[in-house]
């Protein structure tokens, strides 16, 4: 299939960025739609470690990068990681819309003052888009309009009261923030130019066309906005389908809708997770898969693969076929499970509850896993030309039991980083 949406089919971070890096040589255009500087994508190429927020991780392939009109960009650290990836000896091939809208500090400085109780990644992503949801937020295209600064002051305007009444700034704060920050993000606005067209177009040309495009997720399917564990979820959605709206691919081309999900689980932040680890099991889980967030720097919460969530995802998201990662990391801990359903009050239910209070208390029903065969790198490679019926009878095992669950093949197997650590079945 020539167009292709990644998702990540838990709550992110299940490895979309080494993903997309790997599918991404295949495909013409490679789009963004969704989220910002929450994202953090690391990409593991000829010995080298890329840590991405913005830019997608086509990049590394010199493939043609969009960002699209869903994603809220914080110029300046747009900015910082186009310099370091330029002056790294790449050259960006970058587009972004002219509709995306425009992360201030503002925006970071609510988020750090009221993300706490969420556990936000504290880049001004909710504030974001609810001043975009508002109608007074600025895009891209404001900051690289003449009268950028005018407009600038002009949109600050709508949250004096705010940032006020916040008590984020006093009056001269206030006055000295409007005066820097439209200096500033007017000079942002003009290191932007370039970079910034109708992307829509763009995308939708290519997706009409022979190319190939592949649109990339941010997050995961149960931080979606809408049908996330709200309100422990981003800002954005971030199913399949926010790829039309924020990406700017077309209802009706052929395309391919592929979910991520780590042979485990892990989570940052705040909010149900009912199969959580904790204790020795947990670090040891958490130290073999090295599950510390990208963004943050903080130890991601982990915990047995939550089948029955995992296929509400799948479901909500439209996820066609998965792509498993980390089944390397699975093999270094033992003790293994698999969550087939939840149980209230010691009934078995059949639904995934929409009301997070509900999902903290819900009891997960288990089912053991024997262990994961731990292949060495050279047994690996030996396996990359076969077909599943030639994996180790417990990853086989293992592969099967989750496609059955969840009514859709695991075409793609990762067990390391680098983009030839992967399995293409
Ligand atoms: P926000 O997106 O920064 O507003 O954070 C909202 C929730 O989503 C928090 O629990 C974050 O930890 C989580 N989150 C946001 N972006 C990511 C991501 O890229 N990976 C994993 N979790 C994320
Ligand atoms: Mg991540």
């Amino acid at each position: 299939m020539k167009n292709t949406i990644v998702v990540g089919a838990q709550w992110g971070d299940e490895g979309k960025g080494k993903l997309v890096d790997v599918l991404a040589e295949q495909s013409n255009l490679v789009v963004r739609f969704n989220g910002g500087g929450n994202a953090g994508h690391t990409v593991m190429h000829a010995g080298e470690t890329y840590k991405f927020h913005y830019m997608p991780s086509g990049m590394l392939h010199n493939k043609l990068c969009i960002l699209g009109t869903g994603v809220v960009i914080n110029p300046k650290d747009l900015l910082e990681e186009i310099e370091l990836f330029t002056s790294s000896g790449h050259t960006p091939r970058l587009k972004i819309s002219a509709r995306a809208h425009i992360i201030f500090p503002h925006h970071q400085l609510i988020d750090a003052k009221e993300g706490g109780k969420i556990g936000t990644t504290g880049r001004g992503i909710g504030p974001a888009y609810s001043q975009k949801a508002s109608r007074i937020n600025l895009r891209i295209l404001d900051i690289i309009a003449d009268d950028a600064r005018g407009r600038i002051k002009e949109a600050l305007k709508d949250v004096k009261d705010i940032l006020i009444y916040e008590e984020i700034f006093t009056l001269d704060e206030y006055q000295d923030y409007c005066r820097s920050v439209s200096e500033e993000y007017a000079s942002f606005g003009e290191k932007f130019k370039p970079y910034v067209t109708d992307t829509e177009d763009l995308v939708r040309r290519a997706g009409s066309s022979e190319e190939s495009v592949l649109f990339e997720g941010a997050q995961g399917t149960l931080l979606d906005l809408n049908y996330g564990t709200y309100p422990f979820v981003t800002s954005s959605s971030t199913l399949a389908a926010a790829a039309f709206v924020g990406g700017g691919a077309i209802p009706g081309i052929p395309i391919r809708i592929l979910g991520i999900t780590k042979a485990y689980t892990t989570r940052v932040g705040e909010g149900p997770f009912p199969t959580e680890l904790f204790g020795d099991a947990a670090s040891n889980l958490r130290k073999a898969g090295h599950e510390y967030g990208a963004t943050t720097g903080r130890p991601r919460r982990v915990g047995h693969l939550d089948l029955y969530a995992l296929r509400y995802a799948i479901r909500i998201s439209g996820i066609q076929e998965l792509a498993m990662t980390k089944i390397d990391t699975l093999a270094l801990v033992d003790g293994i499970k698999v969550c087939t359903g939840y149980m209230i009050d010691g009934k078995e239910i059949d639904y995934f509850p929409a009301d997070s209070p509900t999902l903290e208390k819900v009891e997960p029903i288990y089912e053991d896993v024997p262990p994961i065969t731990n292949l060495t790198k050279a047994e690996w490679v030996e396996l990359k030309e076969k077909s599943k019926k030639d994996l180790p009878d417990s990853i086989r095992s293992y592969i099967k039991f989750i496609e059955e669950f969840v009514e859709i093949p695991i075409t793609i197997l990762s067990h390391g980083p680098e983009r030839n650590e992967t399995i293409v079945f």
